[in-house]
């Protein structure tokens, strides 16, 4: 089997490691850096932008035996978005409609999408499943809820099958870094976990709570936070099982199906920041500070869907992820 991978950053290079590491060929494909340098068994590394649809296209000429896509190069950051909607709403609609389009046109049906848990409304108990209502509150979480509904139309127009996998919020490196013997260029992510280690490599003096006031056991915002390496395995569990993920889901899913892909775990931010604390072995710097407009209460994910129809589940716990990025953090210094 032979899979498009679209996008190479923090998520992208961990799908890169999980689909290498299952034997599923894969030609990757990133319009920054000097990703044709790169080198993982069964992987065809290009630099190209997906919205260059000839140079797509020559790709897909020597390909042509790709099955399915895994498309994830678009933008993300919500207080970027606030700031930059013109350039989320480019890139990630208008850049992926063409792009998938093409696909469409050269026959390529089957099509996973790197989606968000910034599509949902405020929920009370803050566990949201599928089914829960959506009002995503930033311009990058309204072009992904644009981008799921758009393919939706695709998949009911064009005979395409779309899985919309949303995310909520990855940290950490690749489980397996020290062992591998091939090495793709580390990219961290930007979230909660790396602004704490900055603080803890003194690049940053303290760490600000936004908002100790929300309506949560502590006061602070409860967030879900996977394990980078279980949200690549969620990748190549939709990989592998695609067409059976429909057929478990029910039959009000013929083409579309978007699936939750969390720990399953509400953590506080004081909660990730003890957990932080207890593995460093130190004290972080703290202050409280007013909420950040846009934010919500809490969000975590219901994940049995996931878990019926690709036969996904995490593997790692929160602290696993800080003691794998920790442990990197003690190699670079
Ligand atoms: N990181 C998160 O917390 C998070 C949460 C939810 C959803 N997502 C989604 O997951 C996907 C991957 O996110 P990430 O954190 O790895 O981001 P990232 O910025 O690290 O990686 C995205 C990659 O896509 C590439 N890219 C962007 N536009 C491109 C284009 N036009 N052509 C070719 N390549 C292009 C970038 O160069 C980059 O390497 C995105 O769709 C993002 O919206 C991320």
């Amino acid at each position: 089997m032979k899979v498009l991978l679209t996008g190479c950053g923090f998520i992208g290079r961990n799908i890169a490691y999980a689909l290498s590491d299952n034997n599923i060929e894969a030609v990757i494909l990133d319009n920054v850096g000097d990703i044709e340098n790169y080198s993982l068994p069964g992987c065809y590394f290009y630099k190209c932008d997906i919205t260059n649809l000839d140079e797509v296209s020559k790709i897909l000429d020597k390909h042509d035996d790709i099955e399915m896509v895994i498309h994830s190069a678009m933008i993300s950051s919500v207080a970027k978005s606030v700031k930059h909607p013109f350039e989320f709403y480019t890139q990630n609609v208008v850049g992926s409609l063409s792009f998938v389009h093409l696909l469409k046109d050269r026959g390529i049906k089957k099509i996973i999408i790197a989606s968000s848990a910034s599509v949902y409304d405020d929920v009370p108990g803050f566990m949201v499943t599928e089914k829960s209502p959506l009002k995503p509150r930033s311009p990058f979480g309204r072009s992904k809820y644009i981008f799921e509904l758009m393919m939706k139309d695709f998949c009911n127009a064009y005979d395409l099958k779309c899985i919309s996998l949303r995310y909520f919020n990855p940290v950490g490196i690749d489980h397996y870094f020290n062992t591998r013997e091939h090495k793709l260029p580390m990219k961290t992510g930007s979230n909660l976990l790396e602004i704490l280690i900055e603080i803890y490599n003194g690049e940053r003096n303290k760490f600000i709570i936004n908002g100790d006031d929300w309506f949560t056991r502590d006061g602070t915002c409860i967030r879900d936070y996977i394990h980078i390496t279980d949200l690549a395995k969620a990748n190549v569990k939709a990989v592998l099982n695609f067409d059976t993920a429909f057929e478990r889901a029910g039959s009000e899913y013929t083409n579309y199906l978007s699936l939750n892909v969390g720990s399953g775990v509400d953590v506080t931010v004081k909660e990730f920041l003890i957990a932080f604390q207890n593995i460093i072995g130190d004290k972080i710097n703290v202050e409280i500070g007013p909420r950040r407009i846009g934010d919500i209460g809490g969000s975590y994910a219901n994940i049995q869907f996931a878990k019926k129809t690709i036969d996904w589940k995490p593997e790692f716990r929160l602290e696993d992820a800080i003691i794998d990025r920790c442990a990197l953090n003690e190699q670079i210094k």
